[in-house]
């Protein structure tokens, strides 16, 4: 039996954009319903989380989490500059008076990748004004809303530094030129534009800024809350005689967010798989390694080599703000969070501050460009009628999280 502390958190997590369905206001709706589309498909109503909330978090409840972790959409609080939705804040406040009636703890995160469609046709992170930007809606939202005791940010800060290099370069080759010059029509510019695809300056500048801003906004109405942002983070590992190269990837690609946020009151780690690099400089999953349906190889451990190389570098406390599994196969998904805190136990062990563990994602949703075939849920839901069944992993996760424990053998 491998005992957690009794204040370690367990959770799950969701966003927005990617659950609520109807985020009309936000550069990707408009960018999905570009022809053509560099989008599988649409997220349309989503999984209508924005009506099925309460239900959703008393199904959370009753499995036996204690967390929620749930984003506040900026594209519906400031659908227009300066026009701030006091309706919409009035909605998140129940999502939040939802989860404190059953006990759960509610997360908050003030941005996951959309924007308001205004503010990314003003150039997201490259418009000089973007940090600004964002500080005045956390302030305004943060001012509204109460009841939250944890708030992270910006929920991946540093994924465009990864996303521009591992995935433009594969997602945006000569057949998707049509896709980007519909994306570009529609942004009124470069695909730059979005979060998603910031360049690495605007990242550590604008980006960087717009969270300092944002969690002092944010502090400043709740100073009992502890503000963080989240990192994505794969385990980066190198074939013997690529270790420099390993090391430049970090420095590039996670240095600059670690060290600016070292010492604050959390740091969100997100950690889906490991990447290998060769000494000739390619990179990727292990050859011969089994894939997840998301092209990541299928490694539970890479999450505690992940909070150990962020706890090395930091020395400030971990909050596992995502880490998941996507496919069919749910009892290779038990197996995978089985695995997964094993590994994440020992590191604890070891003396890695860890104070929680969000499972990403609730709800099987929409996954972004990718759309909705990669099923990371602890829950299924049938989209036309938006019924949800609960799968084994939801009660298995469910009965770790209740018994603050993981009981029979440990998983390899
Ligand atoms: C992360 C995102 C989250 C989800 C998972 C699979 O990068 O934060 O929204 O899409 O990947």
């Amino acid at each position: 039996m491998l005992k957690f502390p009794q204040a370690f958190m367990w959770g799950a997590a969701t966003a927005a954009h990617q659950v609520e369905g109807g985020n009309i206001s936000s550069d990707f709706w408009a960018l999905e319903n570009a022809t053509p589309s560099l989008f599988k498909e649409r997220s349309g109503d989503a999984v209508d989380h924005y009506h099925r909330f309460n239900d959703d978090i008393a199904l959370l409840a009753a499995l036996g989490l204690g967390a929620y972790r749930f984003s506040i959409e900026w594209a519906r609080i400031e659908p227009e500059e300066g026009l701030f939705s006091q309706a919409t804040l009035d909605h998140y406040q129940r999502c939040i008076d939802a989860c404190l009636r059953h006990d759960v703890t509610p997360v908050l995160t003030f941005h996951h990748f959309t924007l308001p469609l205004w503010v990314a046709r003003r150039g997201g992170l490259t418009d000089p004004a973007f940090a600004n930007c964002f500080a005045r809606y956390c302030d305004r939202a943060a001012k509204s809303l109460t009841g939250f005791e944890i708030a992270c940010t910006i929920n991946e800060l540093n994924l465009p530094l990864l996303v521009r290099e591992d995935v433009m370069v594969r997602t945006l080759n000569a057949d998707s030129v049509a896709c980007q010059n519909a994306a570009e029509a529609i942004l009124g510019g470069p695909l730059d534009r979005t979060f998603l695809f910031a360049p690495p300056d605007a990242i550590v500048n604008q980006g960087l800024d717009a969270h300092r801003q944002a969690r002092d906004a944010i502090r400043s109405h709740h100073p009992n809350v502890k503000v963080g942002v989240t990192l994505a983070i794969q385990d980066e590992q190198s074939e013997p005689g690529a270790e420099h190269l390993r090391d430049q990837r970090r420095e590039r690609y996670y240095g600059a967010c670690l060290d600016a946020v070292a010492g604050e009151d959390f740091i969100g780690v997100q950690t889906y798989t490991r990447v290998v690099v060769r000494a000739d400089g390619r990179f990727g999953p292990e050859p011969g390694h089994p894939l997840t349906v998301m092209g990541y190889e299928d490694r539970p451990q890479a999450l505690a080599e992940t909070c150990h190389y962020v706890w090395q570098r930091t020395r400030t406390p971990i909050i596992v703000t995502e880490n998941g599994w996507a496919g069919d196969d749910d009892t290779r998904r038990i197996a995978f969070i089985r695995s997964a805190l094993t590994k994440l136990h020992r590191a604890m062990a070891e003396g890695v501050d860890v104070r929680g563990y969000f499972y990403w994602s609730l709800i099987d949703n929409f996954e972004w460009l990718a759309g909705y075939a990669p099923k990371f849920g602890l829950m299924g839901v049938d989209r036309t009628t938006q019924q949800r069944h609960i799968k084994p992993s939801a009660v298995a996760f469910g009965e770790i999280a209740q018994a603050k424990a993981l009981s029979g053998l440990p998983e390899k």
